[in-house]
């Protein structure tokens, strides 16, 4: 049996009385690429910011790596970590959203270069070694000088990406990296994820791109309303849905 890189039993999430996940239980498995779709406003952004603990769950068992997120435990009490260790458990995930985010007054490399050096104290010389490796793995060493406002959407979330690798983590989240990109830099983005399956990375996807998660996905979540409605292997699910709100919705995205 190998530790699932994210479990999840059972996970509720409330903004006041907002009841936004119902019971999640799902696992992700090491070298995984998982992804996750649903419509709007059903959770999927607050399940990934569960996952590496920018929001608290109010109820259920989350874990990464066989570490519960936020948590440790001793007998059957929990006791809540330090925002030190919390910090290290940050440490080991990489995200990348919809909006890429990065510092405007940096340039991409520095923009790698940032948080091994800030975060992990490391040497600049290492940092910037790995960080023009990074760029160029994302088919970007010919940018390390540019500034965000020199790059399109695009060039600029492949930076996002290889920002987030700098860390060497463990898990890669990603939600709806490609939505906000017009539709002809959406490919550059999507080959580079792909790459980063192949090389064996974890990844949760949030999309809605159903050709990525078809070729390249190992497993599909369907969420509505803070529930998981379906799961399967992304071409079970999206040739041959089992439930109602899971046609409905591919219906219109398809
Ligand atoms: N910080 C917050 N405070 C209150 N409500 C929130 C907060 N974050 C998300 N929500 C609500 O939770 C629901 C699910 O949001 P979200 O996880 O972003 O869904 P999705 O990513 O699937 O579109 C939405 O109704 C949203 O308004
Ligand atoms: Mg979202």
């Amino acid at each position: 049996m190998t530790t699932p890189m994210v479990k999840a039993e059972g996970v509720h999430k409330s903004f006041g009385a907002a009841h936004i996940l119902k019971g999640i239980d799902l696992e992700v498995a090491p070298r995984e690429v998982f992804c996750l779709i649903g419509p709007s406003g059903s959770g999927k952004s607050t399940f990934l910011r569960c996952i590496n603990h920018l929001e608290k769950i109010n109820a259920g068992r989350l874990s990464v790596d066989g570490e519960l997120v936020g948590y440790r435990q001793k007998g059957d009490k929990l006791y809540e970590l330090r925002d030190s260790e919390v910090a290290r458990q940050r440490r080991d995930i990489g995200m990348v959203f919809q909006r890429f985010n990065l510092f405007p007054h940096m340039t991409a490399l520095e923009n790698v270069m940032e948080a091994p050096v800030q975060v992990k104290g490391e040497a600049k010389a290492v940092a910037r070694a790995r960080a023009e490796k990074l760029l160029d793995r994302v088919g970007l060493a010919d940018k390390a000088k540019n500034f965000p406002s020199q790059l399109s959407g695009g060039q600029q979330q492949r930076v996002a990406i290889a920002r987030a690798l700098a860390m060497e983590p463990k898990l890669m989240l990603f939600d709806e990296p490609t939505s906000a990109l017009d539709p002809e830099l959406v490919g550059d983005v999507l080959d580079v994820m792909r790459g980063l399956a192949e090389d064996g990375m974890t990844m949760i996807v949030v999309t809605h791109e159903m050709g990525f998660a078809r070729e390249v996905g190992d497993a599909l979540v369907f969420m509505d309303d803070g529930v998981v409605v379906e799961s399967g292997h992304p071409r079970d699910v999206l040739t041959d849905p089992q439930h109602d709100r899971t046609k409905s919705f591919l219906s219109k995205v398809l």
